[in-house]
């Protein structure tokens, strides 16, 4: 019974431990510190009780004493440290600003995807349609000087021709020289030139782009719109290759359902002229306000391009034939979505804008 005093030391140890671990805050280890290593302690008790041991029995269970104490003080400490910190993140969570809910409403800040969203989304769709036929799409100016958007498409200056376009005239240079373009014609000019220098003939482009007219806005035209033109210059190349060409965007495009149809038209740059139609979608084809009862919607014009147009730019149209088209991006948008009044595409109303996010 030498080492009595400390039978149970292992369990009254464990026992500690358990106590130490159970401690759920800073305040109760402060509590309960005096009761598991303070004076109060049973390592206390059992520390006074080691007295009556004979000093040899009383070293080794002085050591083991130690020893437990020792197991118990880090114990404490360890949960010490812990609490500490859990009290520490507490504090943190409490001051923390919540950022989550300021980011998630400044996402939700609306972003639109306004009137040009709509013409974007139809631009390239169109171009979609045109790449898998085999055209290259291609980019111009909006400021054209009046060569590109008159002389070389075969209007020499005072042609009565000019009058069918309405033109915005910059101050630039000479009076009436420097236009905003009218169309996208003039872009055709600019490619054809590129390609004789760069003797790449033959040349399959689309070119679309922002065009400018002296127009009032009404239901189906805009002051500031967009065109999308091709052009096709080439060996053997014949009417049938253009009217072949439109029919087969206006299915792919549209839908098979939707017809097109070519209508004899003028254009100096073209010979045959054609004005391009399809059926309005809106009415398909029963007449209605938009395509003015006629159950037709003009898209734009095509034709052969003119010999004249081809000495302008030095192609030799003994060699070489080609067609040109250019229609309204916007139109195709009103059409395809079926905007009865196409100032909807410029007025910014968000009921009409959020249908195209
Ligand atoms: N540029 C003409 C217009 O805007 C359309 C057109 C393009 C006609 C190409 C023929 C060939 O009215």
């Amino acid at each position: 019974m030498s080492d009595a005093p400390l039978a149970h030391l292992d369990d009254q140890v464990e026992e500690l431990l358990r106590a130490i671990a159970d401690l759920a805050s800073l305040e109760e280890l402060t509590n309960a510190e005096p009761t598991l290593v303070g004076k109060r302690s049973v390592l206390s008790s059992l520390q006074k009780s080691l007295g009556s041991l004979s000093p040899e029995e009383r070293r080794d269970a002085g050591a083991r004493l130690q020893e437990a104490r020792r197991r118990v003080v880090e114990a404490l400490e360890a949960q010490r440290r812990d609490l500490e910190a859990r009290a520490r993140v507490a504090e943190l969570d409490a001051d923390r600003l919540d950022l989550g809910d300021v980011v998630l409403d400044a996402v939700r800040v609306p972003l639109g995807a306004g009137h040009p969203g709509i013409v974007a989304i139809t631009q390239y769709a169109l171009e979609e349609v045109f790449v898998g036929m085999g055209f290259r799409v291609e980019d111009g100016p909006e400021v054209e000087s009046d060569w590109y958007n008159f002389e070389a498409l075969n209007m020499p200056p005072a042609h009565p021709a000019r009058g069918m376009w309405d033109t915005f005239y910059l101050e630039l240079g000479e009076p009436e020289t420097v236009v905003l373009r009218t169309h996208t014609s003039p872009t055709q000019i600019h490619l054809m030139e590129k390609a004789v220098a760069e003797e790449s003939l033959p040349l399959h482009a689309v070119m679309p782009g922002r065009c400018y007219r002296r127009d009032t806005p009404d239901a189906r035209h805009l002051a500031a719109f967009h065109q999308i033109e091709g052009i096709v210059v080439d060996r053997g190349i014949t009417f049938a290759d253009l009217a072949g060409t439109i029919d087969t965007f206006t299915r792919a495009y549209f839908g098979p359902d939707i017809d097109s149809r070519l209508r004899p038209g003028y254009f100096p740059f073209t010979e045959p002229s054609a004005e391009f139609e399809i059926t309005c979608t809106l009415c398909r084809g029963e007449g209605c306000r938009t395509c003015s009862q006629t159950g037709w919607i003009e898209l734009g014009g095509c034709g052969m391009i003119d010999p004249a147009v081809f000495a302008a730019v030095g192609i030799d149209a003994e060699e070489w034939s080609g067609f040109a088209f250019g229609f309204g991006i916007d139109r195709c948008a009103q059409m395809r979505y079926q905007i009865a009044d196409m100032r909807a595409l410029i007025e910014n109303d968000l009921r009409f804008v959020r249908q195209f996010s």
